[in-house]
């Protein structure tokens, strides 16, 4: 029994908006690296009865009565996110990444605490103590940068300053870094100094979970926070998985220390997106991402067009724009937006350039791989990339980049 829609015939501006935009995704690529489309099980429960009600608290411990099929919806995806991770508690109530993270440093940590983060303009998050986060007011972040001719994160620096400023908190996780992360190498600094261990691998989460990842789990991390929306390709969300002895103060943390009532359409999206991630299907889906990262990666650079790091060990690539002699990040935005290519601007290590016209240009590969292409198609891309980014003319391209987008349908997504 769903509700009959009839947003068509009342709020017509609306309707109108959301129907451009289901054209916009479908007759374009998003190659954004945060961004995936999810599945039509997810929307199901998205606009689903689940959005009406308040489930304050947790299971079994509600605030308001007529809970007996949240409390089976919360446990069911905290089950499968513990299974998932191979975690020995989880949190699935976050409304999304940024209270995530900050309900675990509220949780596990005093106001004014040191924490031991990437830096922003290094690929680090914003909520990893970027000066424009309130996070960056209420804890003392000390941040670590990637160096060398590979632009790697270099261990002998977070060792060092690990040792200098002795933070009660070590944190690894990135928002714009290529990389594999040396999950060991960062838990034996922060055992030296006897900090608590937590990665923020939103964007890798699905990656993790489909197993061709690491898990910071397996490593003896305390924390992993994930947001549900990205490689997870769940719901926008967020879940904090942890060892026991975290668990009530970060349950705490999240209700009532940061958020009132979880929002159980999501909770219940999440459990969906956990159920599809422990599938072999899911398993192949992480490793078409990676294996398609990199062949993106390999044909741009065979383009001229160089990548920080040298290439990808994940999802991710960050082109060097500038260097390059493209123009800026922002201009190569706009050029590829006019073909259709979806992408965002990005700040490199040690950008010259301001934020709003950075070096780089950041790609991602989970949404063309939910929407099923491999080595050729993403050639192609490669190929309609480098086209763009040389000055080939912009309809040529933007033809092409529709016939492939319309040759690989948004899974479950009817066009009316
Ligand atoms: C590493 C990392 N942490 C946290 C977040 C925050 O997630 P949200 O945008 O859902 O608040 C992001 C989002 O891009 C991220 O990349």
């Amino acid at each position: 029994m769903q509700p009959t829609s009839n947003l068509d015939a009342y709020d017509s501006e609306i309707s109108a908006a959301i129907h451009n935009e289901t054209r916009r995704q479908a007759q374009t690529l998003t190659l954004i690296a945060s961004e995936n489309h999810t599945y039509p099980e997810v929307f199901e429960t998205n606009g689903s009865i689940l959005t009406d009600k308040y489930a304050e608290g947790y299971p079994g411990r509600r605030y308001y009565a007529g809970q007996q099929f949240y409390d089976e919806i919360e446990r069911l995806a905290v089950n499968r996110a513990k299974e998932l991770f191979r975690a020995e508690h989880a949190n699935v109530q976050p409304l999304s990444g940024s209270p995530m993270n900050q309900a675990v440093y509220f949780g596990l940590l005093e106001p004014g605490d040191t924490i031991l983060a990437m830096d922003l303009t290094h690929g680090g998050h914003l909520t990893h103590g970027a000066p424009a986060s309130h996070m960056g007011r209420i804890f003392n972040f000390v941040r670590y940068r990637t160096r060398g001719a590979r632009g790697e994160i270099d261990f002998d620096e977070v060792r060092a300053l690990a040792l200098k400023h002795k933070p009660k908190m070590v944190l690894c996780g990135h928002s714009s870094y290529p990389r594999e992360l040396d999950y060991a190498a960062f838990k034996a600094i922060a055992d030296e100094i006897g900090a608590i261990t937590m990665a923020d691998v939103s964007h890798i989460g699905g990656l993790i979970a489909g197993g061709a990842l690491a898990n910071p789990m397996d490593a003896g991390f305390d924390v992993l926070t994930t947001t549900t929306h990205k490689t997870l390709r769940g719901p926008r969300g967020g879940m904090i998985v942890c060892r026991q002895p975290f668990a009530r103060k970060i349950d705490s943390a999240v209700f009532p220390g940061l958020q009132g009532g979880p929002h159980m359409h999501q909770v219940a999206g999440i459990a969906v997106a956990m159920k599809k991630a422990a599938d072999a299907e899911f398993q192949a889906y992480a490793r078409q991402v990676l294996a398609n990262a990199k062949t993106l990666g390999e044909h741009l650079q065979q383009s001229g067009i160089p990548l920080v790091t040298g290439g990808t060990d994940n999802h991710m690539l960050v082109l060097d724009i500038a260097a390059g002699g493209f123009g800026d990040g922002a201009q190569a935005q706009m050029t590829l937006e006019a073909c259709g290519l979806v992408t965002n601007k990005q700040l490199i290590p040690d950008d010259p350039n301001p934020p709003a016209r950075p070096s780089g240009l950041r790609l991602g590969t989970p949404a063309v791989t939910s929407r099923g292409m491999r080595a050729s198609e993403v050639q192609n891309i490669g190929e309609l990339i480098a086209q763009a980014l040389q000055g080939h003319p912009t309809q040529p391209i933007a033809e092409q980049v529709q016939s492939l987008a319309e040759r690989h349908p948004i899974p479950g997504l009817a066009l009316s």
